[in-house]
């Protein structure tokens, strides 16, 4: 399994609360990949939170260091990648996330909301009705989440073991298609 990727990048992306990094972790040691989550390097490189920089820069300087950390690690080969909710927004970040395998991990709102509820680390979800909030953002992102390579419907009592085993499952199908077609 490891080598059937032939060090392409795997992005995972899909609403705050969906399980990239928890399963990016474990999905990179499954294919033998480095794993690197979006959020936590810009966190890194600003030396604040993702709750400071929202406050003190605003939201479009966020979005301009998440599109530069993007293009710097999109220049790296046998890497997984948690990116952040809102990547998927910015036309520009498509063209990065095209060097590599896109898999939207699909986790249904009421599923999110049960995650996220005491969660205090996503300036997005500070001041309105949560479910209402997710339900939302769920509407004016599908349409961009569904462009990905593979999409992955999250249920319930999955397991992080059971998704990564999901994952790892359909990927040979899309590099037959997509990644290599003169296998085809
Ligand atoms: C955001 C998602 C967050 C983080 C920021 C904005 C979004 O990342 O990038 O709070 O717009 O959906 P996670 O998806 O890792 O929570």
């Amino acid at each position: 399994m490891k080598n059937i990727l032939k060090g392409v990048n795997v992005y995972l992306i899909g609403m705050m609360g969906s399980g990239k990094t928890t399963i990016g972790k474990l999905l990179a040691k499954e294919l033998q990949y480095r794993f690197l989550d979006t959020d936590f390097l810009i966190e890194q490189i600003s030396k604040k939170t993702i709750n400071q920089i929202f406050d003190e820069e605003g939201e479009p300087y966020f979005r301009n260091l998440e599109s530069q950390i993007l293009g710097e690690v999109s220049t790296y080969i046998k890497t997984v990648i948690a990116t952040g909710g809102g990547i998927i927004l910015k036309q520009e970040n498509w063209s990065y996330l095209r060097h590599g395998m896109i898999i939207w991990l699909d986790t249904p709102v009421d599923i999110l909301v049960e995650r996220l509820e005491k969660d205090q680390t996503r300036p997005l979800l500070k001041e309105q009705d949560l479910s209402q909030k997710l339900t939302n953002l769920m509407e004016q992102r599908k349409s961009l989440y569904q462009l990905a390579d593979l999409t992955i419907n999250i249920e319930k009592d999955d397991t992080p073991n059971l998704i990564v085993e999901k994952i790892i499952t359909k990927i040979p199908s899309k590099i037959k298609q997509e990644i290599n077609p003169q296998l085809n």
